[in-house]
């Protein structure tokens, strides 16, 4: 890859609408930049929306692909560019989906963005989850907050492939009930995809009548077979590690976890050293890893 900022929005001297890409040149893709349109966006819940980007040429679109894991840096013109993970099914061609928090500056602005603005897409980057590996055996999806996002590609893969696989279960907590992401789909998850599927809230409102406590606890209900087992683990670092302990203790290996980390990142492809944890780069040989290469990275988590 050349120049890593095709869309150099400080050359941009005729903007008016920050969030306006319309106006800007000509070009489709250039470097790997992608330009994309968002086509939808649903609020989820007070802090997080869940947009639908269409990378705008037809050709690129169809060619674009990822797995389950990956991430994309957008960039937001005039505010700069973000990592997020892609949270859509890997088979949906049309449109990539991303939940995004708003969290400062870049999310903010995209938190007003309407339908019809312009991004950048870069990516997708980094390591993904080892599903086909996973095929055959009983599979553990785990989320804690935000980390139903990351997740969400994974679930789509393992329902989509159903038959693939043994027992699954997703289990999903949150500080709250309104703070559950994708609440829309859970009964389909249940029902349609034959997942079990549990859910629980550390501090319940008074229309709650589900369990509360921490994630940790939806795990003395799972029976599985711990050397047919994978898990996947997404959610705050201080949530995987104690998630992970109680995994291990539950007889599955280390190996057979996988999860997400997360650093700030800035080029997303092994270039800036801003991710790095010691020699290990989490754009490139993450985000995804198994927990006991985790371990043995020093300052992980
Ligand atoms: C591989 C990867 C995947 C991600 N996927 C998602 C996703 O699916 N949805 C989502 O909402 N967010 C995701 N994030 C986090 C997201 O990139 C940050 O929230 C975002 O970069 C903040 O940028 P900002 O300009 O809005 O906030 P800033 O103004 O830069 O910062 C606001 C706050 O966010 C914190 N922050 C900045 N970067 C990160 C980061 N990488 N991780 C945690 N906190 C951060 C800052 O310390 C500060 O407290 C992901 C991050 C990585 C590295
Ligand atoms: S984000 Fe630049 S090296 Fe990882």
């Amino acid at each position: 890859m050349g120049t890593l900022r095709a869309y150099d929005v400080r050359q941009e001297s005729t903007m008016i609408q920050p969030l306006d890409f319309n106006d800007r040149l000509g070009l489709k893709s250039v470097d790997g930049v992608f330009k994309a349109e968002i086509t939808n966006v649903i609020r989820l819940t007070d802090w997080e929306k869940l947009f639908h980007l269409r990378i705008c040429d037809d050709t690129e679109r169809q060619r674009f692909s990822f797995l389950p894991g990956q991430f994309v840096m957008i960039e937001v013109p005039g505010y700069g560019e973000v990592p997020i993970s892609i949270s859509s099914s890997t088979s949906n061609k049309g449109y990539l989906e991303v939940c995004i928090r708003n969290a400062g500056t870049v999310t903010n602005a995209l938190h007003q963005a309407q339908r019809g603005a312009k991004v950048g897409i870069r990516g997708p980057f980094g390591t993904h989850f080892p599903l086909e590996q996973m095929e055959g055996h009983s599979v553990l999806l785990i989320a804690g907050g935000l980390g139903l996002a990351p997740l969400r590609a994974p679930i789509y893969y393992v329902t989509e492939n159903r038959a693939e696989f043994k027992d699954v279960h997703i289990l999903y907590g949150t500080r709250s009930p309104d703070q559950l992401l994708f609440d829309y789909q859970y009964e389909s998850w249940r029902r349609i995809d034959d997942v079990n599927m549990q859910i629980i809230v550390e501090q319940p409102n008074g229309s709650w009548d589900g369990p509360v406590g921490l994630i940790t606890e939806l795990l003395d209900g799972v029976e599985v077979d711990p050397q047919q087992t994978f898990a996947i683990v997404c959610g705050p670092p201080v949530m995987f590690k104690f998630v992970c302990r109680r995994l291990n203790e539950m007889g599955i290996p280390m190996d057979r976890m996988f999860v997400s980390l997360e650093r700030r990142m800035q080029c997303g492809m092994g270039k800036c050293c801003r991710c790095n944890v010691g020699a290990t780069y989490t754009c490139t040989d993450g985000p995804v890893f198994d927990y006991w290469s985790v371990m043995n990275l020093k300052e992980a988590i």
